[in-house]
């Protein structure tokens, strides 16, 4: 049976990755999860275990569920390792979407300034965990969602010697599933060419039984009722000529930079009445916790449907399910370049459609990216790069750096006060700086 741990095991997401697990028993047979949070965490730790230990009960699946606060314990033999935790939680969160709104930019977890500190407290905590894995369990896989994950993707393939690394996000399968539901297809007949970054990812072409339906779709993304979003995310609705004039599908997140204006227009009046995202999750998670407290609950409760990360089960499974039964499906992941997409590195993380065997993922070759998208993908991938160095060596000129060109900061004169003043909320965070 396969030994699968999980770190950061007491996050309020976990039934979510435990239901995905009972559904697929029969594919993927897990005997152990271990599920692993810090001491601090440890009351939620209990009352999510003891969740999960109900769950598995009552689908009468024969997975033991094992609490651990001993990291090194838990790693051993482990044959999967998911990472799940927020450094500094969501108090942390808060801060990062909070301070850069108060100097007149967007504020978010995985973009701009907020991105970048949630990069510089989450980075060198995996590189540690990638490092215990080499000694406890090297042949086991890494399947990182903790964000930004594109730039904590980037980090590990350039920084570890841990190399069986993967990067997972929700979007690429939640995109698919809505576009399907649009279309009143099938969510299997649904195909889609995705290439770019985490949370800055294009869909290049989208068939249906083979056949391309990218007119199509783009223009009814341009219907207001009809938008590709995710909870987090307000469902702005695109400009349908800018839509059609840029050929290709946007993800939700691009609406940061397609339509800044209107989304910090959003987040002042967030700010003012304390709604932002990270509070609102806040609330959320609250009374999740509240409901996994209740003995008599055995399954995953419909408001974790909220969450910005629903289905981010599937997603996970999927690539463990076929790295485990060497299946070679295709599945959108964060992986090592490897010459899919020309003029970014081989080492660098990209995320693209990959064929996933027991050797793990394998990108799909794309090529050149559209001239409409390729200089904001490499602008980002820019600003990753620099970000990871920055966590890894503890240099105020790289932060400093990371942080000025990132194209949602909007002034050097701005950039320097807020990386100030983001070190000293997150200080406790990020010890060598
Ligand atoms: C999306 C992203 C995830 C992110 C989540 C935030 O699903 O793909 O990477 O963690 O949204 O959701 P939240 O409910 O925490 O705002
Ligand atoms: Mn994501």
């Amino acid at each position: 049976g396969l030994k699968i741990v999980t770190i950061g095991g007491g996050s309020s997401y976990t039934p979510e990755f435990v239901e995905g697990l009972i559904n697929r028993y029969d594919e993927l047979p897990v005997r152990e999860l271990w599920l692993v949070d810090i001491p601090a965490g440890k009351e939620k730790l209990e009352i999510v275990g003891s969740l999960a230990r109900r769950m598995v009960s009552k689908a009468g699946v024969p997975m033991t569920i094992h609490l651990a606060l001993d990291r090194e314990e838990a790693l051993k033999d482990a044959d999967f390792v998911t990472t799940q935790m927020r450094v500094g939680q969501l108090k942390a969160r808060i801060q990062d979407e909070r301070l850069p709104i108060k100097y007149g930019m967007i504020g978010q977890e995985t973009n701009g300034g907020g991105g970048l500190f949630k990069g510089l407290r989450t980075i060198p905590v995996l590189l540690e965990i990638a490092e215990d894995m080499q000694r406890l369990c090297p042949d086991a896989w890494l399947i990182n969602f903790t964000n930004p994950a594109g730039m904590v993707t980037e980090a590990l393939l350039r920084y570890s010697k841990h190399s069986k690394v993967v990067g997972v996000c929700n979007l690429p399968i939640n995109t698919k599933m809505t576009i399907a539901r649009l279309l009143g297809v099938e969510v299997a007949s649904v195909d889609i060419r995705f290439a770019g970054l985490n949370h800055m990812v294009y869909g290049l072409d989208v068939t249906v039984d083979g056949v391309s339906v990218l007119d199509e779709v783009l223009e009814l993304m341009g219907d207001e009722d009809k938008q590709l979003s995710m909870k987090n995310i307000a469902p702005l609705p695109w400009n349908p000529d800018f839509l059609k004039a840029l050929g290709v599908i946007p993800c939700p997140y691009h609406r940061y930079f397609y339509k800044t204006s209107e989304i910090l227009e959003k987040q002042l009046e967030e700010f003012k009445t304390g709604t932002t995202r990270a509070e609102v999750v806040q609330r959320l998670e609250d009374e999740l916790f509240e409901l996994y407290k209740n003995e008599d609950l055995d399954v995953k409760p419909s408001q974790l449907q909220e969450r910005g990360g629903a289905y981010y089960s599937d997603a996970a499974c999927n690539v463990i399910s076929s790295i485990f039964n060497d299946k070679g499906d295709v599945q959108t992941l964060n992986v090592r370049n490897d010459g899919s997409i020309t003029g970014i590195p081989d080492e660098s993380a990209v995320e693209v459609n990959c064929i996933v065997t027991k050797e793990g993922p394998k990108p799909i070759h794309i090529g050149e990216l559209p001239v409409a998208v390729s200089g904001l993908v490499q602008q980002i991938k820019s600003f990753e790069r620099t970000a990871a160095e920055a966590a890894v060596s503890g240099s105020y000129e790289k932060a400093l750096l990371a942080m000025t060109i990132n194209p949602l900061v909007t002034s050097d004169s701005r950039a320097k006060p807020l990386l100030d003043e983001l070190l000293d909320v997150h200080r406790e965070f990020l010890p060598s700086f």
